[in-house]
């Protein structure tokens, strides 16, 4: 790599993420069943229907994961706790054997010098509460509240930071509105309210979390730089459309108690009764903010109903994902944030990587080139004044990556899906010399 650990202020947290449902292995340990489940067992929702019944089987080999986080000098790991393996049927009942599960992966990081950064909620909705509406309803905030709780007192007491939910837009637009993700939905009505109930379920569940005396707790957004893909004020027209629901939309809600007019354009319609009284609940204090980001979009405006735009290819070198190599976005976002809503607040990059079609043996210079590059914008940040303070590595392993199955590789562990075995790659060995002590 071409930084050390030496560059960044005393204290800054490197650190390594995954999620629960991308890595754990859902068939085991009495976990409930996801929306997830289902959305794969749908044809034509998942490449050749993969799930992850399986995943990298974390459930059974966490230890060997930890340790290997250990080996590489990483100061924290960004994972998340399954709502339907702590609750199976998302309310009721705890399973005591996931709370077990958590209570000793939270201990085995604390043994290894891990600080253990929790996110409650990426993307495993039980299906008893999909049956309900999920997003849709009003009530889920008091659902994931309730939840926040039992995993809370179990784990509360030793996390280094907790946030209620990854990429509020994913959770949102991207599955109920695109259709992309579970639950799978094309339809603005359900979009709008889950736009907004995601937000009242973060502040519910931060409320929770704060009653019982949890520290430092977060939000956790993902961003994406909005070009217009032509030089016509139609096309700067829609990227800034683009820019509202999916940059601003959700910190608007959460720094400002407000949504955004351009955006309320298109939504206000289809918002659930009575969400302009909610901000005093989705606005409470926050200690830090976690930005996700990976690439830009190139938007161009199409005839059609509200947003009535679409993303075109752009030039710049892609990843295995088809997205773009972009690090300024990131150098801009962190920026943008602190001046315009957190002011302050310490900022996460919580999420950043690339997928590469990795094979053992071969080295993922690419990753260590894009790692390089994005890293970079954050120093740069850091130099104008934004107070950055850690940096979190997607993915520890590769994993289940939601529709498009096992295929995309984000690891820096390559894993073999036949065997289970991990084996680390080049830019795994590359990070671990930079983060020496
Ligand atoms: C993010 C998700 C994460 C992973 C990466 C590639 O949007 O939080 O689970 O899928 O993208």
């Amino acid at each position: 790599m071409d930084f050390t650990r030496s560059d960044f202020p005393e204290g800054f947290q490197f650190a390594a993420a995954t999620s629960s449902y991308q890595i754990e292995g859902h068939s085991f340990g009495g976990a409930g069943k996801t929306h997830w489940d289902t959305f794969a067992a749908t044809p034509g929702n998942v490449v050749r229907a993969e799930h992850g019944d399986i995943a990298c089987d974390h459930y059974h080999r966490w230890e060997e994961d930890l340790d290997l986080m250990q080996a590489m000098g990483l100061d924290a790991y960004r994972f998340s706790t399954s709502w339907a393996r702590v609750l199976p049927d998302g309310r009721g009942t705890p399973n005591q054997e996931g709370l077990d599960f958590y209570d000793r992966l939270v201990d085995g990081m604390l043994a290894r010098g891990l600080n253990p950064m929790v996110t409650l909620y990426h993307w495993e909705l039980p299906v008893a509460l999909a049956d309900l509406g999920g997003w849709r309803n009003p009530d889920i905030s008091h659902w994931l509240a309730d939840y926040a709780t039992v995993i809370m007192e179990r784990i509360g007491d030793r996390v280094f930071s907790a946030a209620p939910i990854n990429e509020p837009w994913c959770v949102a637009w991207l599955s109920h509105f695109m259709g992309h993700h579970a639950p799978g939905l094309r339809d603005i009505r359900a979009a709008a309210h889950a736009m907004h109930h995601v937000l009242t379920g973060h502040g519910r569940a931060i409320q929770a979390m704060r009653a019982l005396g949890v520290k430092n707790l977060g939000a956790v957004c993902n961003f994406e730089y909005a070009h217009p893909a032509d030089d016509t004020p139609q096309a700067a027209v829609a990227a800034q459309l683009y820019d509202g629901h999916y940059n601003r939309f959700f910190l608007g809600g959460l720094f400002h108690g407000a949504y955004p007019q351009d955006v309320m354009q298109g939504l206000a319609p289809h918002m659930p009764k009575g969400w302009e009284n909610d901000f005093a609940l989705i606005g409470q204090p926050l200690d830090w903010c976690g930005l996700n980001y990976y690439t830009c979009k190139r938007i161009a405006p199409t005839d059609g109903a509200w947003p009535a735009h679409t993303e075109v290819a752009g030039p710049l070198p892609k990843t295995q994902m088809g997205w773009e190599i972009y690090p300024d976005g990131l150098h801009h976002f962190l920026g943008w944030v602190h001046e315009n809503y957190t002011k302050g607040l310490p900022l996460y990059v919580t999420e950043n990587g690339m997928a590469h079609p990795d094979q053992i043996g071969v080295p993922d210079q690419a990753r260590i080139d894009y790692l390089n590059a994005h890293v970079g914008a954050a120093r740069r940040a850091i130099k104008d004044g934004v107070p950055v303070a850690g940096y979190t590595f997607w993915s520890l392993l590769d994993n289940y990556e939601w529709a498009l199955g096992y295929e995309k590789r984000f690891g820096l562990i390559h894993v073999d899906f036949d065997t289970l075995d991990r084996t680390p790659k080049a830019s795994y060995h590359a990070l671990a010399k930079a983060l020496a002590r």
